[in-house]
């Protein structure tokens, strides 16, 4: 594994196995940035009891499902990418693929650090990350978190096997993931909402509800797109099209009230920044 010129990783010359626990949307999604960045897929092991035809499509090419365990031996990476609640069965029988080398990834929601060191049947390095659903178009946004025992080597796997998905951000304290998952992880949710309340406003404004919703959808979108080529920030896009005295200007006296967006996102941010809190385990 290298990286680029371009900055990219690539996954072109890993050495050792891939071991992908749960190929399901976000294991699924992993799996293909992995391919598209040149990993081999006879490096990779599914372990996954029904995967989908596309995956099973990729034993053609070498890419091993539901082997023994036994056969796999110590892997590079284990990536835990199953649902939460079947991490209690699933996270203790990884102990085949566990080596001194290997680093085990899990991107499981609310699974601490600590859970997983408890559950693992042995101490390896591991990092806990958080990634969202513009995973799967390759824009997500992940933010690891590693244990002690994680080498520079190890980090550099992991940071290129996220970055798959799209950009990749660490941090130290395993705290801050309650509001990671309350800001990128639930966020795509919020802007998806945003697109049905505009649409939703601008049926009351007198649209047909089909138009407005089209131009809801697109606007999001398209917004969304500048955003992320853009050089600037979205503060000053918003300026950039908002005149004084203007339409831009009139709604967004309203948006910006003190009793505007500003607190009732704060408020939504700290009620999942909670529940993300009752729900680490
Ligand atoms: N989707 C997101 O936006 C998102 C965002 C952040 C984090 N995550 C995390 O990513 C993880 C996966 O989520 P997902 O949306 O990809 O779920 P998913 O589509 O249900 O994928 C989970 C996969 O694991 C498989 N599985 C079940 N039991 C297994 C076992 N014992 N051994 C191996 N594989 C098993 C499932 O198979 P069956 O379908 O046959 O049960 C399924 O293919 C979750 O922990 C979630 O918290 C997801």
């Amino acid at each position: 594994m290298t990286t680029s010129p371009s900055g990219a990783h690539t996954l072109a010359g890993l050495a050792g196995t891939i071991v992908l626990v749960g190929a399901g949307k976000m294991g699924g999604a992993m799996l293909e940035g992995w391919l598209a960045l040149g990993l081999d897929p006879a490096a990779v092991v599914v372990a996954d009891p029904q995967p989908a035809a596309d995956v099973s499509a990729l034993a053609k090419r070498g890419l091993r499902i539901n082997p023994s365990p036994q056969a796999v031996g110590e892997a590079a990476a284990v990536v835990i990418a199953v649902k939460p609640q079947v991490a209690p069965e699933v996270v203790p029988t990884l102990a085949p693929y566990l080596g001194d080398g290997t680093v085990a990834l899990s991107i499981m929601a609310g699974r601490t650090l600590g859970f997983l060191e408890r559950a693992l049947p042995r101490p390896v390095a591991l990092v806990r990350a958080m990634p969202n659903t513009p995973a799967a178009i390759g824009r997500g946004i992940t933010v690891a978190v590693p244990n002690a025992t994680v080498s520079p080597g190890q980090r550099v796997l992991v940071h290129a096997l996220l970055s798959a998905t799209g950009a990749v951000e660490w941090v130290d304290d395993e705290a801050l993931m309650d509001a990671v998952t309350a800001v990128s992880g639930s966020g795509p949710a919020y802007v998806f909402l945003l697109a049905e309340t505009l649409a939703r406003a601008g049926a009351a404004a007198g649209l047909p509800e089909d138009l407005a919703g089209r131009l809801a959808r697109a606007t999001v979108a398209g917004s969304g797109e500048l955003l992320q080529r853009s050089p600037l920030d979205p503060a000053a896009l918003r300026r950039n099209v908002t005149s004084p005295g203007g339409t831009t200007a009139a709604a967004l006296d309203v948006l910006m009230a003190s009793d505007g967006l500003d607190p009732l996102m704060r408020k939504a941010v700290a009620a999942a920044t909670q529940r993300s809190k009752d729900l680490a385990g």
